[in-house]
């Protein structure tokens, strides 16, 4: 079953040397649980920050995100583990660190599984299938292209039936065909699974299919 999410006015700074970045600048929006937002804005507007922020995978410097009943912002690394093994799915922007870089598509997909319990699984060849990836089921994940690697990321966050899912653009690399695939699986995901999903695109395909969206502009939510 899906969880809801609360942002209250998160920022993140990053400073290294020299000037600091304002990647997010006291975003709020709530999600109520088994529902989608959409998340979009131009290239540096924070989408892929707030998504780590929200997976416990980036501190916000200030501010709070509740999903369920916890406080992510105030976890040690150890309950930000442990939580995400149990409610949450993320596929990152950067294909290859959502794939081990060795084993086969199925070995991948087994071992995205494995910490969830078993009731929660999906079956990993059904999943496949609906991807248009089957053919490669035993194929080694180092020799896929990248628009099979995106498939591939997806098919392992689905594989545990996550409470929550966080994409970050994950159909950035697919032709239309196997666009419309993932998000006939998001859909489904929503109204049949109850989970919540949270979805970067810059596709507007994308946006008008799922709607409800987020829109930020140098860090900040963008009210129309
Ligand atoms: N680890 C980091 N250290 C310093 N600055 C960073 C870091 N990660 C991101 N930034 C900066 O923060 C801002 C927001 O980056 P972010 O990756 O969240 O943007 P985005 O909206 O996802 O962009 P894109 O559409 O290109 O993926 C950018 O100005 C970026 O250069
Ligand atoms: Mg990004």
């Amino acid at each position: 079953m899906g969880l809801p999410i609360s942002a209250e006015r998160l920022t993140c700074t990053y400073s290294g040397e020299g000037t600091a970045v304002h990647a997010l600048r006291e975003v709020s929006f709530e999600l109520a649980a088994g529902s989608l937002l959409t998340v979009v804005g131009p290239s540096g507007s924070g989408k892929s920050t707030l998504l780590a922020v929200l997976a416990g995978l980036q501190r916000a410097s200030s501010g709070t995100v509740r999903i369920g009943d916890r406080e992510i912002t105030g976890m040690t690394e150890r309950e930000l583990l442990r939580f995400r093994r149990e409610h949450l799915a993320v596929v990152v922007q950067d294909a290859r660190r959502n794939v081990l870089p060795f084993g086969t598509v199925l070995q991948n997909l087994r071992f995205a599984a494995e910490p969830a319990p078993r009731h929660r699984r999906r079956e990993p060849l059904s999943l496949l299938t609906r991807l248009g990836l089957a053919r490669l089921a035993h194929a080694p994940v180092d020799r896929l292209s990248g628009g099979e690697r995106q498939r591939v990321a997806i098919a392992a966050a689905l594989s545990v039936r996550p409470d929550v899912l966080l994409l970050d653009e994950p159909t950035s690399a697919l032709d239309r065909r196997a666009r419309d695939d993932v998000l006939d699986l998001l859909d489904e995901q929503v109204r049949g699974s109850g989970s919540t999903v949270v979805v970067i695109t810059h596709d507007p395909a994308v946006e008008r299919r799922l709607g409800n969206v987020l829109r930020l502009a140098d860090g900040s939510v963008v009210t129309a």
